[in-house]
């Protein structure tokens, strides 16, 4: 099927607002800040742009704590700076994607507040209040994602309340009609001022049993070791329960009652990937989206990218539209994950798959972790669980080879250190350099706009291909005019060689700039370690 709606054939570009651009030089980036760089988001090439979350907070979460949902956070600017960036994205033909927070509120949030305040206020029943056991502890054994339990004793009402996250972050309970109308309002706020969509914040969390059942203990944490202490559990319970897809059916109607294809994009971590794939909805009717992880947390090597990429093309529903992951602000930097050389191979694979690729800021520069000292952590998860802090990956953004890398004021203190080697990972440094990782992601962008086989045609991943190399064919589904594009992956230090088929081919991309351009042999493909191409084959 051709795609149709404009978030099929775009790439989105995700930014972290408090690490990309400090116009008012606090050390912490703000709206003005990021539309100061939208002229370097057009010459990037990519379509879209989703901001995390930039609401009133206490910001005991970075944001991901609202106290209000629809206004903007001081640290952040104010309404007028966010419809100056809105209208100024659209003016440059860039859309606007912002992030979407239902699960939890802020405990400062007015609705929690009156909540608390005594067990016959008019919100008590819009979080999930209860009863201790009658030995006084939890009402379950559910575990916050941050650690420990994830109910809290409140000594004034003597009743525990829920919050899979933080403590200052209560969940809201969705099966009160009044919370959805509430969160539904909030679609509306910003879908009228013009929005493109929404990311959509631990979506599966909204729906949980209603008869609060404890989880069983999970007989394998070592493959959730990245989860810290939330992989003690197998959770059943605690959120995905099936009334979700009815809430993402009503989303996904509201949405669709606005003109312009608004597009949901749902954070979704499920290994099972049927039961990520029923977020498309039966109908196709539910999140446009679903976040696809499963890229970020496979092992990088050859066969495990086939397997997960094989796996997904079976997997998604007939009609419903792929997307790709390799970085966000919750996990380790892609080049730090899979070292610089590697990192090239992984963008030319995110920008050639069939789907929607979301790139985070600063991977197109290759930037690895920052390296935070104990004193130097800010994320509330690093705070509780040492060594599973986030800090590392949210470093501000290096735009050039100044002091303060062009982030901020020379004379301020950025509010996490930069990552190491900004000297050449910045964007100044690498804009003009056309063997940079920055000018290979831009025109690994602009090559998805130009060829109709990367931009909507079909995946073939291809067969018998020599140890640590992963291939595969992309072709258009029109009239078969467009030739079809190979793109051969080596994803060893060592050199390989792939037979493809009696041809030849021309290389249109390459994280090696100097065969961009030349001709190739695709009876016996030559492939240098990590290197990857794109090769237009002929006579296809
Ligand atoms: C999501 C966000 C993460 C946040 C959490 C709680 O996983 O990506 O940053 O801490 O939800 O809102």
């Amino acid at each position: 099927m051709r795609p149709t709606r404009w978030w099929e054939t775009a790439a989105v570009y995700q930014v972290y607002p408090r690490s990309f651009g400090d116009a008012d030089g606090d050390g912490v980036g703000d709206l003005e800040g990021i539309r100061q760089h939208l002229d370097y988001l057009e010459w990037l090439g990519v379509d879209a742009l989703w901001i995390s979350p930039f609401y009133r907070s206490p910001m005991k979460d970075f944001g991901y704590d609202v106290a209000d949902y629809t206004d903007v956070d001081p640290l952040f600017g104010d309404l007028a700076a966010f419809d100056r960036l809105l209208a100024e994205a659209h003016a440059r033909g860039l859309r606007l994607i912002v992030d979407f927070v239902p699960n939890h509120t802020s405990d400062q949030h007015a609705w929690f507040v009156d909540s608390r305040r005594s067990r016959t206020s008019s919100k008590r029943d819009w979080y999930v209040w209860r009863d201790p056991k009658a030995d006084g502890s939890p009402p379950n054994n559910w575990i916050s994602v941050f650690g420990g339990s994830a109910w809290a004793w409140d000594e004034e009402t003597r009743q525990f309340y829920l919050h899979s996250f933080l403590a200052e972050q209560p969940d809201l309970d969705w099966r009160n009609p009044q919370v959805k109308a509430a969160m539904f309002a909030v679609l509306r706020f910003w879908l009228d001022r013009g929005v493109d969509g929404f990311r959509i914040d631990v979506a599966q969390f909204v729906a949980k049993d209603p008869a609060l059942r404890d989880n069983p203990p999970n007989p394998h944490p070592e493959r959730m070791r990245h989860m810290g202490d939330w992989s003690r559990q197998l959770h059943l319970y605690d959120h995905g329960h099936p009334d979700v897809h009815g809430i993402y059916r009503e989303f996904r109607a509201l949405l669709d009652s606005y003109p312009g294809d608004r597009v949901s994009i749902g954070e979704l971590h499920h290994e099972q990937f049927e039961v990520w794939a029923g977020y498309y909805g039966r109908n196709l009717d539910e999140i446009h989206l679903p976040f696809n992880f499963h890229l970020l947390f496979s092992d990088w090597d050859a066969t495990s990218v086939r397997c997960v990429v094989d796996a997904i093309e079976a997997a998604l529903p007939a009609g419903a539209w792929p997307n790709w992951v390799l970085g966000n602000h919750d996990q380790p930097r892609l080049a730090s994950r899979v070292g610089e050389a590697q990192a090239r191979v992984a963008m030319m694979l995110l920008l050639t798959l069939r789907g929607t690729p979301t790139i985070y800021y600063g991977d197109e520069l290759a930037l690895p972790n920052a390296e935070i000292r104990p004193y130097q952590v800010r994320d509330p998860w690093g705070l509780v669980e040492p060594g599973q802090g986030r800090d590392r990956a949210r470093s501000p953004m290096p735009w050039d080879g100044t002091p303060n890398a062009g982030f901020t004021a020379p004379d301020s203190e950025p509010w996490l250190p930069f990552a190491p080697g900004r000297e050449t990972h910045n964007v100044a440094a690498q804009r003009d350099d056309l063997g940079s990782m920055l000018a290979m992601t831009r025109r690994l962008i602009r090559l998805r706009r130009e060829h109709s086989a990367l931009a909507e045609g079909v995946h073939r991943s291809l067969e018998g291909m020599p140890d640590g190399t992963f291939c595969f064919v992309r072709s258009a589904t029109g009239d078969g005019s467009a030739p079809a594009v190979l793109v051969a992956l080596n994803m060893t230090s060592e050199p390989r060689q792939v037979p493809i088929n009696r041809g030849s081919g021309r290389v249109l991309e390459a994280t090696h700039a100097h065969r961009i351009g030349s001709t190739v042999d695709t009876a016996a493909l030559e492939l240098g370690p990590d290197e990857a191409l794109v090769v237009e084959l002929e006579g296809s």
